[in-house]
């Protein structure tokens, strides 16, 4: 089953069915635009809460506010038919209790009508993953390098490069799947022990910097399209949209200040029917 060639949005649980088979493609997407150039080529998008540094230029993603995720939630629906579309729970929405996270994921369905929600934390999160699939809400999970636990993870850092880590990475997968997760994000982990728990788990795992090895991948759409000022060292960058944009800007800078710009009648030129 690919995520061409479908009448009907991919759902959670297409995407559980397609553990060890075809590799699962996804993408992140915040707007309407770039959502339809994606949707008919990744089997999910995620509207992830890395939208706080990509498109509002902070620092982390702990800002981020569940009224950010829903706007541009619904952004990515309008903009997309296929794919299923996975929305992150912010920093400081879910954590609190179980019945907090039903609140706000329950919130995030219903304002944006996606299909599933991906929040971060392996055994500590284990029964809310639980309570909220138990009460109809699709969760991805996320477990590995969680950059909502940067202040307390001290930075950004592989994990699993040392056996001695390996099982408290397997404890963290094994109970998110345990608990109801119809796949699990695996980011910033060793290729060895990310091979070993795809190779455990029930579940499709996701990876982002994760190698090969997982079910599936993910990238920051801006990342790969080269639009990004940095970028992680494991991200290809499949295009140059940055500099292809400043070009374009600088044209159109000089071509105003020359007064070359193309006069009125050309630019509202519209092509005749019939
Ligand atoms: O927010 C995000 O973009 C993510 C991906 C990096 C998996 O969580």
């Amino acid at each position: 089953m690919s995520a061409q060639n479908r009448d009907r949005r991919i759902t959670a649980v297409d995407i559980r069915a397609r553990k060890g088979g075809e590799p699962i493609v996804s993408l992140t997407s915040y707007h309407a635009h770039t959502a339809r150039i994606v949707d008919p080529y990744v089997d999910f998008i995620l509207v992830g809460d890395s939208l706080g540094m990509v498109m509002h230029g902070l620092e982390t993603t702990i800002p981020v506010t569940l009224d950010m995720m829903i706007l541009q939630g619904r952004a990515v629906i309008r903009g997309s038919s296929r794919a299923l579309i996975v929305v992150d729970m912010p920093f400081g929405s879910y954590e609190a209790s179980c019945e907090d996270a039903f609140r706000a994921a329950a919130r995030v369905m219903k304002e944006t009508h996606c299909g599933a929600i991906k929040l971060e934390g392996g055994r500590r999160m284990a029964d809310t993953i639980r309570f909220l699939v138990e009460r109809g809400i699709p969760v991805m999970a996320h477990v590995g390098l969680t950059p909502q636990a940067i202040n307390t993870m001290g930075g950004f850092r592989i994990q699993g490069r040392e056996e001695a880590q390996w099982a408290e990475l397997e404890d963290d997968a094994r109970a998110v799947a345990d608990a109801g997760a119809f796949a699990v994000v695996l980011e910033g982990m060793a290729e060895p022990i990310a091979r070993k728990i795809t190779g455990e788990l029930p579940i499709p795992t996701i990876g982002i910097g994760a190698s090969p090895a997982c079910d599936g991948q993910i990238l920051v759409l801006e990342d790969m399209l080269g639009l990004s000022d940095w970028v992680p060292k494991f991200v290809k960058k499949f295009g140059a949209l940055g500099p292809s944009i400043e070009t374009a800007v600088k044209d159109y800078a000089d071509e105003v200040r020359a007064r070359s710009f193309p006069a009125p009648e050309h630019t509202y030129t519209m092509k005749a029917k019939g």
